[in-house]
């Protein structure tokens, strides 16, 4: 049970699952701009990072955001979550470095610039929790999931009954009808732990799947990030290694908002266009492991059992716009007043 004042029947409350990791902090600072969501809890997972640095940075980046804000939100807790996948495989992180940068934070926290103190953190894990804010915020909670699914099946696992009664579930994850970014079958997230995703994806709850199929045109210009005040050099920080191998993969001057996206779905569910569709996962350690295969056939024989909303077209210029909309209410972004 999570202490806590009870539940406000107006407010909505937001549960962020994250392996930050680059695109996990600029969706974070985006989400901490906006009086949308009540932010209940951050809780961590292995993914881009190992599960102790990506606690490390959450917290990091929450203090870091909180100081930037004139609106100052709550002291955000964060949480440390699942360090391997349901099936206990483990992950080369080697391309995740190359992506994230070795501490997966690009280079914003790097020694030459003041290290904001660590953001308040806590020893109960993650899916205890999610569990917790399930059972205590029902219908007024949003979970929305940034990274490997590992934390939010294991609280399926511990508590299934609980998540019924959950408003949305939000996930970066998948492809419907486009191939893989970590290999031609699968999308990082769900490679990273597929069993969980399974056992996520047949649940039942409402979730909104968020893949590549939208994520991959969800880009931003890197001229953004240019010029600005002491917030937006560190967001140029941040993305500087990001950046740096979109250009080299893609021959492109842009970065990829996946998750970013998946939270301006959680506020804005207008930018995409889903489809209703069962969800099944590769869990095998075979060729096609992670892949996400999205029943987009018409002539269903029947109605799908345990269907998932999943997005295939969006609003790009709009939730570009959104995205930018959110980072000028920082402190910094323009040119810091004297
Ligand atoms: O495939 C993109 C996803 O993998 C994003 O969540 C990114 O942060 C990485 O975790
Ligand atoms: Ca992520």
């Amino acid at each position: 049970m999570v202490a806590g004042k009870k539940s406000e029947p107006s407010v909505r409350y937001a549960l962020i699952d994250c392996d930050p990791g680059v695109d996990d902090a600029l969706a974070l600072a985006m989400g901490f701009a906006s009086p949308f969501f009540r932010y209940a809890a951050v809780t961590t997972v292995h993914g881009n990072v190992s599960a102790r640095l990506a606690y490390r940075n959450a917290r990091r980046v929450v203090s870091f955001l909180r100081g930037h804000l004139e609106s100052s939100i709550p002291d955000v807790p964060v949480y440390p979550g699942a360090s391997l996948a349901l099936d206990g495989s483990r992950l080369n992180r080697s391309e995740s470095r190359m992506i994230h940068g070795p501490e997966g934070m690009g280079a914003m926290f790097d020694k030459k610039r003041r290290l904001p103190r660590l953001g308040r953190g806590s020893s109960k894990p993650a899916w205890e929790v999610l569990v917790g804010h399930a059972l205590k915020r029902g219908s007024q909670l949003t979970i929305i999931t940034l990274g490997p699914l590992t934390n939010l099946a294991l609280a399926l696992r511990h508590a299934p009954e609980v998540f019924s009664r959950v408003k949305r579930i939000v996930v970066m994850g998948g492809a419907a009808r486009m191939p893989g970014n970590v290999t031609p079958a699968a999308e990082f997230n769900i490679y990273c732990d597929p069993l969980a995703a399974k056992e996520v994806f047949s649940s039942g709850l409402p979730i909104t799947m968020v893949g590549l199929d939208v994520t991959r045109r969800a880009l931003l210009s890197v001229d953004e990030f240019k010029g600005g005040g002491s917030f937006r050099a560190a967001l140029r920080d941040l993305i500087r290694v990001y950046a740096r191998f979109a250009k080299k993969r893609r021959r492109a001057e842009n970065i990829t908002l996946h998750d970013p996206l998946a939270l301006a779905v959680a506020m804005k569910p207008d930018l995409v266009e889903t489809a209703s569709c069962r969800v099944d996962v590769d869990a095998s350690q075979g060729i096609a492991r992670g892949m996400t295969v999205v029943d987009l056939r018409e002539n269903k024989e029947s109605r799908v059992k345990n269907p998932v909303d999943v997005a295939l077209d969006l609003d790009v210029k709009g939730f570009l716009a959104f995205f930018i909309s959110h980072l000028r209410e920082y402190r910094g972004w323009d040119v810091d007043e004297e």
